[in-house]
């Protein structure tokens, strides 16, 4: 075992947690999870109790399948999204110097009513149409990055491609200066590589977050142009104009989720491709196919999960779980669950049940959505019109980071020039 997976300590089993509801399993340093997560989440699926409780990361709940997933996703007033407590909120504000604040990504850590007032403004700059009109811009960089590399035979697809593919979108959009997109993604992907932490400890990364961006934002606040930061200055929340504090807080979130979501989903498909010379072919003969086929692959291969806290005491599928307690709601386990899809293991893009929950059920459905499914349709639209057949490489085996987001870290794919 490398030094990186080091099991950590493990916590008391709590007293109301019987033997039979405990699953030893490390979100982050699962060896099986991180050698194939794909292969790992059909198992745990399959055959980890569909609550459990696990000892590690401080000990927490997680659910597994697909109908307690959603059903939990949807049940805001038990499962809140609300890191603290209002009283604990209230007690970390007195501790603080009167000039510090809070930092909160919303709206995904609000619950409602306030949750629905905070991401009303993003549900307009995220709408379909307003994505759309920016297809043709995230045509011609995949175009380019896929050019970049076609002469050369080979490439590791995640450098290459599936990450400066997201992320430049994405900072062209929001309106963050592209050069510093290696300094912006490290800070994201130090963030989610980390376990949960102290509470001070997250509060210092996220400050760390909103500082790299204040400039910008100060700058657009003053000198509004059209990117999204701007446009979001310029919306309200009930009535009232935003804050520096309020943009912060939506900015942290939108940083996180926007450079670090769309790659995974593209370095698991650019994987399959390359596995099933066949679908290529279908596909290259059958372009129409291809919003299903993104669909199919956002099923079989999801890697985003929601994190809650119990509101209150409760019996959730004969689990006893104690308010204020963790629960991991595993989307990625959910959409290969074997009572809601058959041999879910297996991608079938003529499966006629592909409802998946990889972008989340309930109040907190992902808003990015339309976005990520522009941006991989678009790119594997390109890659396979623009490409041979590409297959993987069989010295280099593709392995996973492993957390909150589970995605390859690499992808060696050759083609014939
Ligand atoms: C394939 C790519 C993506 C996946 C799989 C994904 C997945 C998710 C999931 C599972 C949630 C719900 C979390 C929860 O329940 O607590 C979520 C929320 C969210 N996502 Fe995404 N996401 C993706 C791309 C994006 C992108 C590109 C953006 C924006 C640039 C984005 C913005 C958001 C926002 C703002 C929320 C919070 C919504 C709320 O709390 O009401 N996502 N996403």
């Amino acid at each position: 075992m490398s030094d990186t997976l080091t099991q950590t300590r493990l916590a008391p089993q709590p007293a109301h947690v019987p033997d039979a509801l405990v699953y030893d399993f490390d979100m982050y340093r699962d060896e099986a999870l991180n050698e194939n997560a794909p292969e790992r989440l059909v198992d745990i699926a399959a055959n980890a109790p569909p609550v459990f409780w696990t000892p590690r990361n401080g000990g927490h709940w997680m659910v597994t399948r697909f109908r307690l997933v959603t059903s939990a996703g949807r049940d805001w007033e038990h499962f809140s999204s609300e890191p603290f407590t209002p009283e604990e909120a209230e007690a970390m504000r007195a501790a603080l110097p009167p000039d510090e604040q809070i930092y909160l990504p919303v709206p995904i850590l609000l619950d409602p009513p306030v949750h629905t007032a905070f991401r009303k403004p993003l549900n307009l700059v995220f709408a379909p149409k307003a994505m759309m009109a920016m297809q043709d811009s995230i045509r011609r960089l995949a175009i380019e990055l896929i050019e970049n590399v076609k002469d050369q035979g080979h490439c590791e697809f995640m450098s290459a491609i599936g990450e400066p593919m997201p992320v430049q979108v994405f900072l062209e959009m929001f309106g963050l200066p592209l050069e510093r997109q290696d300094e912006f993604r490290k800070i994201v992907s130090d963030h989610l590589s980390e376990d949960f932490g102290e509470v001070a400890d997250q509060q210092r990364k996220l400050r760390d977050m909103a500082k790299v961006m204040e400039d910008t934002l100060l700058d657009r606040r003053d000198n509004p142009t059209g990117d999204l930061i701007s446009r979001l200055w310029q919306t309200t929340v009930d009535g009232r104009a935003l804050t520096l504090e309020d943009m912060q807080n939506y900015c942290i979130l939108l940083f996180i989720a926007g450079l670090d979501t769309v790659m995974n989903a593209m370095g698991y498909a650019v994987r399959h491709f390359a596995a099933n010379p066949e679908l290529q072919e279908e596909l290259r003969a059958n372009p129409a196919l291809i919003p299903e086929a993104t669909e199919e692959l956002l099923r079989r291969y999801s890697f985003v999960m929601s994190n809650r806290r119990a509101a209150s005491d409760m019996t959730f599928a004969g689990a006893e779980i104690k308010a204020g307690e963790r629960v991991l709601l595993y989307n990625p386990a959910a959409n290969v669950d074997p009572d809601e899809f058959p041999d879910p293991g297996t991608f079938d893009l003529h499966r006629e049940n592909k409802a998946h929950v990889t972008f989340a059920s309930g109040p907190h459905r992902c808003l990015g959505s339309h976005l990520a499914r522009i941006e991989l349709q678009t790119l594997y639209e390109e890659m396979l019109a623009r490409l041979p057949t590409f297959r993987l490489d069989p010295d280099k085996p593709v392995r996973y980071r492993c957390g909150p987001v589970i995605g390859p870290r690499s992808v060696h794919i050759r083609w014939d020039v």
